[in-house]
């Protein structure tokens, strides 16, 4: 299929496919357990481990072992849970088990932007970055393994709780991300752990309950039915890089999967995850989300995570290592794929857990601020001098909104506990969501901090006044003069009003629809009506109804923050006062209108084995619209920009040889023409070429996106375009640069159930790149068609002193450890 203006690809001359032998694996199940072996690393350094981990376990008698099994009844520390001591193998103190992606659950430690911020960012350096600034405040507070790289829920639902947490739908940027934060975490001495594995995609009945914290009835537990082609191209893909890159931890989730709980199913654990993607570390269930004893110890759980009260093994596991029932090789299996991560990691050296450690500094401070400056969202932005952003030159701004000023429960924002979104009402600036993917702060510098120390920075100290509730008809006030309604008061002030509105997500619940909290809507429409220069800050967790005001034309910018962080205002204000070009993308698509979204969860009553149907197969987000042909507000992938960009001279050809996993090859098998091919799944492919140019005025950053569309004539509907290769330079005003996307064979190819593996299909290959899921400017497509920014009062940063971002140093197909450790070895010291 030739798409018009799209770049076509003919690279691969294989042969029509040829239907499946007879011979075809037609069952993924083994009775080999999948006991951990060398077979795979291409690291020296985890083959030595994983050999210290066996003569250690060897060594072991079986009351040590099965006391290690234990979860420990009192737990001392701020850990989310800690093991007994091993001495025998270096574990002095337990093993700490901590909670989670968005920081340490310390007020000591930095509040960071949420993954799905660091995601918008499309920036895999800023990325490692951040889990590298991270992973090392947890490696100083002693927390050995972080629960803090979530590689699902990816958001197959816009209401789903919690897919604020990771890095959004699309499995090429996710898996991409996962991939530098799981490096990042490990070079700072902490273990990777992915979570959660794998389609815990709703809150509700995830434990069989409405609230999803309590375990009240587990025949309710939602049971989630997903194809093994949609299990591999979109739920587990990132997981599988994440393991490549070497990561030592997956937790299991709460959900079933074809009506076997995930973190006690065979299919899943053993056969899926431990011999198909050939996953060499320990495989925790999440708190309470194993059964049974026998269940979990017999299918492919090496610890149980949770309190006290959730313990299955300890004690009453030593009848069914006794009896034979749990082969003590597979108990000592379990101890080996914990105690290979803690060796490879020389996690013996971390020092004793202490959560009153304060390990924030200002390095981490500044990257903070720098992932969420890259991840902000332009999505509207007036081209009429005078309007819009940035707002250079500007004398007065007034802010709008509680979300511009300190959040009610201020720096303990969120303080990893729980705020119910259907009791409570929650006003103030939104820096991070809820339940235990959230972490205190220091401090937050809410947007009125941000804008009041921006300001300060202009020539001309700015004044800045607001009205810092979501009523517009708060405060009256009767005068001699009549009556005053403040907030009329402070718009007539300011040549530009930012109405701050917000949604918040958390743990255990899902959204119950996507409107703005506190009637935001209504607030930005009355700003709106008074107002011909009225910016929207939008601080939310996902998707949100815009559809009300979106297209007033007194609403002159919108700008999206995801969950910023404590340093949330800073950001904005940098972006608002030009002082930062934003250069953020969507990782998920915005609608219209709320009904064009799928629901895509269970939301009935409680029954017996409730089902959710992944019927939709790999078609969420992007692929869905684009499949049904529904036209989005803001697509995938969208973004603008103070400046503008061309894209051109697009190229490719095909491309062989190895890319080796970091650390762990997997067993994934690759098929063209009908036969296993000898040919790596993660091999070369081809190369992909263009040239970006920065054609406008000010210096910024665009992200190159490569979307492959498939052949024609693969047995299943394909989805239109899907993401396979980003790039973001950094160009100065008139600067340009070539870019390269490497291309693996995995990026071209299909799961196939019939061979149980990869299929390249034969074909043509057809390539977009454009700098959105929609457009397609290298292939001869019309510039993004929205009104781009004016900007040309933008002025880069210029103090080295106060940037984190040194350059491309995260290789995008075939990192060079080195390299990267160098650079923030480099930055870390400076
Ligand atoms: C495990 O060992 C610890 C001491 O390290 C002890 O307090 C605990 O009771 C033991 N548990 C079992 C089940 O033996
Ligand atoms: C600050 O923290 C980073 C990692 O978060 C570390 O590399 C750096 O050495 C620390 N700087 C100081 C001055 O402690
Ligand atoms: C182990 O997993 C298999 C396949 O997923 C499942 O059929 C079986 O019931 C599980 N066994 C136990 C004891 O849970
Ligand atoms: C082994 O012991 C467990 C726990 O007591 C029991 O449930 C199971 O039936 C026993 N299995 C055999 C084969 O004896
Ligand atoms: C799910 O049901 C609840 C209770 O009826 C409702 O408030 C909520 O809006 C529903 N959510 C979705 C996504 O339809
Ligand atoms: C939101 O504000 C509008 C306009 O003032 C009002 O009509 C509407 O009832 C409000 N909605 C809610 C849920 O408070
Ligand atoms: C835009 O704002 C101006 C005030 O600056 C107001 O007079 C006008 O009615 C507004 N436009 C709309 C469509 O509300
Ligand atoms: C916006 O409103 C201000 C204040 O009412 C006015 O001075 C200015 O001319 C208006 N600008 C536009 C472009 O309408
Ligand atoms: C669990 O829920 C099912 C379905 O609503 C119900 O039939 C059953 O009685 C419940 N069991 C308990 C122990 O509440
Ligand atoms: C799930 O949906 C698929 C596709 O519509 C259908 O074939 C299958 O029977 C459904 N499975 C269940 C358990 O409802
Ligand atoms: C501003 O945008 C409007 C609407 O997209 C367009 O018609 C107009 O030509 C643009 N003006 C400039 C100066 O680019």
């Amino acid at each position: 299929m030739l798409i018009k203006g799209g770049l076509l690809f003919a690279l691969l001359a294989y042969e029509a496919l040829a239907a499946p032998t007879a011979a075809a694996t037609t069952s993924a199940s083994t009775s080999e357990y999948p006991f951990l072996s060398a077979d795979g690393f291409t690291s020296d350094v985890w083959v030595k481990a994983l050999a210290k981990a066996q003569q250690v376990v060897g060594g072991l008698s079986i009351q040590e072992k099965l006391n290690f099994t234990d979860i420990r009844g009192v737990n001392p520390t701020g850990c989310a849970a800690f093991t007994y001591p091993l001495p025998a193998a270096g574990i002095k103190e337990g093993l700490c088990y901590a909670d989670g992606p968005t920081g340490i659950n310390s007020k000591y430690s930095t509040q960071w932007p949420n993954e799905l911020a660091a995601a918008a960012s499309w920036d895999r350096d800023l990325i490692y970055l951040r889990a590298a600034a991270e992973g090392a405040e947890f490696s100083r507070v002693g927390a050995a393994v972080p629960f803090s790289i979530v590689a699902g829920p990816v958001g197959r639902s816009v209401y789903d709780g919690r897919s604020w947490e990771g890095f959004g739908p699309d499995p090429f940027l996710a898996g991409e991300a996962v991939r530098a934060t799981v490096r990042a975490f490990q070079d700072a001495g902490v273990t990777g752990l992915l979570k959660h594995f794998v389609g815990n995609e709703q809150e509700y009945l995830r434990y069989g309950s409405p609230g999803g914290y309590l375990r009240s009835n587990d025949s309710a537990t939602i049971d989630d039915i997903i194809d093994p082609a949609t299990l591999r191209e979109l739920y587990t893909y990132a997981f599988a890089e994440g393991i490549r890159e070497g990561a030592g931890g997956i937790m299991c989730s709460y959900n079933k999967l074809d009506g076997v709980y995930a973190c006690e199913s065979g299919n899943l654990l053993n056969d899926l995850l431990k011999t198909e993607l050939n996953f060499h570390g320990a495989v925790v269930t999440d708190f309470g989300a194993g059964r049974t004893t026998y269940g979990t110890a017999i299918n492919g759980t090496d610890a149980i995570g949770g309190f006290a009260y959730m313990n299955l093994w300890g004690e009453r596991l030593a009848p069914f290592v006794q009896n034979g029932s749990v082969p003590e090789a597979v108990l000592d299996d379990k101890l080996v794929r914990i105690l290979t991560p803690f060796y490879a990691l020389d996690q013996e050296s971390l020092p004793e857990v202490d959560y009153d450690r304060w390990v924030a500094n200002k390095t981490s401070a500044i990257v903070a601020r720098e992932v969420t400056e890259g991840a902000i969202t332009l999505l509207k932005n007036s081209n009429e001098t005078g309007l819009g952003l940035p707002i250079k030159g500007v004398t007065d701004v007034a802010l709008i909104g509680s979300a511009a000023a300190p959040g009610q429960f201020g720096i303990l924002n969120n303080l990893g506990t729980f705020w119910y979104l259907n009791s409570s009402p929650f006003t103030g600036a939104i820096s991070d969501g809820g339940g235990s993917g959230s972490s205190p702060a220091a401090y937050v510098v809410d947007p009125l901090a941000g804008f009041v120390k921006a300001g300060l920075e202009q020539e001309r100290p700015v004044a800045i006044d607001g009205f810092y509730s979501d009523d517009p008809s708060a405060g009256i006030v009767i005068g001699e003069t009549g009556p005053v309604v403040p907030i009329d008061v402070k718009l007539a002030g300011a040549p530009v009003a930012f109405v701050h509105v917000s949604a918040v997500a958390e743990e255990g619940y899902d959204r119950v629809s996507l409107e703005l909290l506190n009637n935001g809507s209504a607030l930005i429409n009355y700003v709106a009506a008074r107002h011909n220069n009225t910016v929207v800050v939008v601080e939310a967790p996902g998707a949100v109804d815009m559809s009300q005001w979106y297209s007033h034309p007194n609403v002159t910018a919108i700008l999206f923050t995801y969950f910023g962080g404590q340093e949330m205002g800073s950001a904005i204000a940098n972006v608002a006062f030009g002082k930062v070009n934003p250069s953020g993308k969507l990782p998920f698509t915005i609608a219209k209108n709320v009904q064009d979204y799928p629901v895509n969860l269970y939301n009935g009553s409680i029954v017996v084995n409730p089902i959710s149907n992944f019927s939709e197969g790999v078609f969420i987000d992007y692929k869905y619209f684009d499949e049904q042909g529904i036209s989005p507000l803001y697509e995938f992938g969208y973004g603008l920009s103070y400046t503008t960009f061309s894209l051109s001279d697009a190229s490719a050809w095909a491309k062989t040889g190895p890319c080796p996993a970091a650390v762990r090859e997997t067993n994934e098998k690759l098929y063209i023409d009908g036969k296993l091919s000898d040919i790596g799944v993660y091999d070369y492919a081809a190369t992909v070429q263009v040239t970006v140019a920065n054609t406008g005025k000010v210096d910024g950053a665009e992200v190159a996106q490569l979307y492959v569309t498939y052949p024609d004539g693969i047995p299943r509907k394909m989805p239109v375009k899907s993401l396979r290769g980003f790039i973001k330079p950094y160009l100065k005003a008139g600067e340009s640069q070539t870019v390269q996307f490497e291309l693996r064979n995995k990026d071209l190819a299909y799961w196939s159930p019939d061979y149980s593996g990869w299929v390249v299909p034969r074909g043509k290959f057809t390539f977009h790149i454009g700098t959105s899921s929609l457009t397609d400017e290298a292939g001869g497509f019309p510039l993004v068609s929205r009104p781009l920014g004016h900007g040309s009062t933008f002025t880069p940063q210029s103090d080295p002193e106060d940037h984190a971002h040194t350059g491309p140093f995260f290789d995008p197909a075939c990192p060079e450890v080195a390299e990267a450790v160098l650079a923030w070895a480099k930055y870390a010291s400076s």
